[in-house]
């Protein structure tokens, strides 16, 4: 077998354990892991060991070797990148995504060209978005939408969940969905403008049908009813004009989450349903998982990013509609007890929940909060956020970083081992990260389409020195070098096990 890529000498991560080895790469796989594998790569290359061969081979800490270059030593042996002192895990895996997704009145920035650029310079190498139906449309209507917004556009791999906005029109096509791929399914407890709300029969439902056919149910948790009446309680012109976007969180008490919560576990309760909380935001959430778990219920929880980076001081200040997304961020308290959660394991993974609007669609409010574009950029910052502010600050060790940010979300949504995990056999989906060199976050400098970023000037490490996507490289000394059309569909398999 043949050697293409060998990454020399870096500490390899995994949620169990960290070693100093070499991997490496043929084709699309990681097919060897060990010690000294640029010399054992001549016999893997059917090569004699001669002088010839080691010229052949290249480093990438040379900045004089240009990407002709690293493509010659490739058909003439090995690609060696030195990874010396640097921490090299599996790709990121971001669960939530939303890219191009038409949405409060315009369509996100973000779409497959720039959000999979923009994911790959953060070091993620799969996403899973949500496939939308809209009006009368089928499920796989909505995936054919989907796959057309990839087609041609994507640079990293990725799949789809499945929105369920009318259980009783939808239910019958969830085995078909299944069968092609796509074994999780979203409802929201909210959104009732869009046309995408479930109510609890709806959940009840499909959490039944999934339980029987072995998928997972994935739930937007906020109490609509109360949610409405909080926010039309607030929604006069003396209140707008004296709170702004701070009205986005006065609106949005923790227990709009929690109440939806609690209710939504108790439907997989008594169904015995999978249940997979999505972008929770809330202490009272974690809570809640926290003791459900304990009961035995089949119920998981992410957060993301921007809940444990930010609180809701945010919305206080000239720029506080920016931020607006759907679940809001929430206070320090949350914070603390979600970083909590993640370690102690009742917060399972942390994506973004990217939908990115910029400063023009952002400016559709014109003051009135109920008419902001919810959603913020993320996929390039999420690997560094969690590094920089759980491994730097020592609220995870650098394994539980790759659990909850790669191997764990892999695992949960059906990708693992293909993807998630540093193995032989695996697909050679590979970042690597400096482990204290940190960058400062600027839009200007970044893929995504976005023109601003919730973490403009801060110093965060953890960004892709390089990315590896199925073998082939994508991000080189920190520049993305893939290309368009690279990523895949992935076909998941049902949700595995924690
Ligand atoms: O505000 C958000 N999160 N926008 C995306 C849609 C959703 O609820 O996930
Ligand atoms: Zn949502
Ligand atoms: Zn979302």
């Amino acid at each position: 077998m043949k050697l293409d890529t060998i990454i020399q000498g870096g500490r390899l991560v995994t949620p169990t354990e960290t070693m100093q080895a070499d991997l490496g790469i043929s084709g699309e796989k990681i097919v060897a892991i060990g010690r000294q594998l640029t010399d054992q790569a001549r016999s893997y290359n059917n090569e004699e060991p001669r002088a010839s061969a080691r010229a052949a081979v290249r480093t990438t800490n040379s900045r004089k070797i240009a990407h002709d270059h690293i493509a010659q030593s490739q058909r003439n042996g090995v690609k060696v990148i030195n990874a010396k002192g640097r921490y090299v895990i599996p790709g990121g895996i971001d669960v939530h995504v939303h890219l191009d997704l038409p949405f409060c009145g315009t369509v996100s920035a973000d779409d497959y060209d720039s959000g999979t650029r923009a994911a790959a310079c953060g070091g993620v190498t799969t996403l899973i978005d949500f496939a939308i139906p809209y009006g009368k449309e089928t499920l796989q209507q909505a995936v054919d939408n989907w796959h057309a917004r990839a087609a041609g556009k994507a640079c990293i791999d990725y799949s789809f969940h499945l929105a369920i906005t009318n259980w009783q029109r939808q239910k019958k096509d969830v085995k078909k969905m299944i069968d092609r791929g796509i074994p999780t399914f979203k409802q929201f407890m909210i959104y009732e403008k869009e046309g995408w709300q479930s109510d609890d029969a709806a959940m009840y439902g499909a959490l039944e049908l999934l339980r029987d056919l072995g998928g997972m149910l994935c739930v937007h948790a906020e109490s609509s009813r109360v949610l409405d009446l909080l926010i039309e309680r607030h929604h006069n012109k003396a209140e707008m004009k004296k709170q702004g976007a701070y009205l986005h969180t006065l609106t949005r008490p923790n227990y709009i989450e929690a109440e939806a919560i609690q209710r939504a576990i108790q439907w997989a309760k008594v169904t015995g349903g999978r249940l997979f909380i999505v972008h929770m935001s809330t202490g009272e959430g974690a809570d809640l998982v926290k003791q459900a778990q304990e009961e035995g219920v089949k119920v998981l929880a992410e957060t993301c990013a921007q809940y444990l980076a930010l609180d809701d001081s945010v919305f206080a200040t000239k720029d506080g509609h920016l931020y607006a997304t759907c679940p809001q961020v929430k206070k320090p308290r949350d914070q603390k007890r979600l970083w909590e959660g993640l370690r102690n394991g009742e917060v399972c993974s942390v994506s973004t929940d990217t939908c990115t609007f910029n400063r023009k669609q952002k400016a559709m409010w014109k003051g009135d909060w109920t008419k902001i574009p919810m959603g913020m950029p993320g996929l390039e910052t999420l690997l560094p956020v969690v590094y920089t502010l759980g491994v730097l600050k020592r609220r995870l060790t650098v394994n539980q970083f790759v659990d909850k940010c790669c191997t764990a979300p892999a695992r949960i949504m059906g990708l693992y081992p293909r993807k998630g995990t540093l193995q032989i056999g695996s697909d050679a989906d590979v970042t690597i990260i400096h482990p204290t060199k940190k960058r400062k976050v600027d839009w200007r400098k970044m893929q995504t389409n976005c023109d601003w970023s919730p973490y403009q000037g801060q110093q965060l490490a953890g960004f892709a020195e390089h990315t590896f996507c199925r073998g082939e490289q994508i991000v080189d000394n920190y520049k993305f070098v893939g290309r368009n059309g690279y990523g895949q569909f992935i076909p998941r398999a049902n949700p595995g096990r924690l």
